[in-house]
């Protein structure tokens, strides 16, 4: 390993670039210029020729990019299908993945107004997709591997309107401790982490009630005085992908301009 390329050889798999502002993005970028060779989804017709124009021209013409809709079980296995046509070995796999439908309750207003139905689609397609791909990219990490996904501080405190989001960033974090203990004890083990991100303007951020405020918050009250910029985030995955991170599992860190520890 060269602490230029500290993943170079490896191959990686990044979910949820949705455009140039998602966090799926920035950490890409990262992965591939620290060496790595990434393999990509997009989320149906809406998305995809924009996704696969932006991918193109930033990673290389060859890169392989495919539908993937994690809240279909067909799309999951049609992926994996794919992702074994390019390469046999995958060494990390990114989610950058999160819905909640806008629904009473669900990203403003009163939690308990939350419906069955939106909960039920948000804990699939934000939490349960977790399960799911690593399931899928599991016999493919040979070699061991990590798996990073992306959280937010609102699962252990509240921070108003995230809601149903909330929720199901707790069942994320909680399934990547379950995944980590799975996952751990093989000959060659697969590691799981969160990333817990503090806010960041994207797509689906904007879809927070007052996420303006919380951002202004933020500067106002984390140590740093500013949240996270991409590079940064990319820079923490680059790490938990690469063999310093080795002896890491089932860990939440925080890139939040030290928000996390403040009590006021
Ligand atoms: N932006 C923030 O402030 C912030 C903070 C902490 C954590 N996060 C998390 O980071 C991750 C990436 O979000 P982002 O902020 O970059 O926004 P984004 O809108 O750029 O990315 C969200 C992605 O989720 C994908 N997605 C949604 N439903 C899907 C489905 N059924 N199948 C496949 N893909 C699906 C979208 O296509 C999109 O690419 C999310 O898990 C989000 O909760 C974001």
């Amino acid at each position: 390993m060269s602490l230029a390329k500290p993943l170079e050889g490896k191959v990686g798999i990044v979910t949820g670039v949705a455009n140039k502002r998602s966090i799926a993005f920035g950490i890409a970028k990262a992965w591939h210029e620290a060496g790595a060779k990434l393999i990509f989804n997009y989320q149906g017709d809406r998305l995809k020729d924009s996704v696969i124009k932006l991918v193109r021209e930033n990673f290389g013409e060859d890169t392989p990019i495919c539908d993937l809709d994690v809240g279909c079980d067909e799309s999951i296995s049609n992926f994996f299908n794919f992702v074994q046509q390019h390469t046999n070995r995958v060494d990390m796999l990114l989610h950058a993945i999160a819905f909640a439908p806008k629904m009473p309750g669900t990203l403003d207003g009163h939690f308990s107004d939350i419906p069955r139905e939106a909960f039920n689609t948000s804990l699939q397609i934000s939490a349960y997709s977790l399960i799911a791909l690593a399931r899928g990219v599991a016999p493919l990490m040979t070699e061991g591997g990590s798996i990073t996904a992306l959280s937010y501080y609102a699962s252990k405190k509240v921070v108003p309107n995230y809601n149903l989001m909330a929720i199901s960033k707790a069942a994320l974090e909680t399934s990547s401790m379950y995944l980590a203990h799975d996952f751990g004890g093989r000959e060659k083990p697969i590691r799981v982490n969160c990333i817990s991100a503090g806010p960041v303007q994207t797509l689906a951020a904007r879809g927070v009630g007052g996420f303006s405020t919380m951002f202004k918050i933020y500067e106002e009250r984390c140590p740093i005085g500013r949240s996270c910029s991409l590079a940064e985030l990319g820079a923490t995955a680059t790490f938990l992908a690469s063999d310093g991170a080795a002896s890491i599992t089932g860990q939440v860190l925080y890139v939040d301009g030290g928000y996390e520890i403040m009590g006021m």
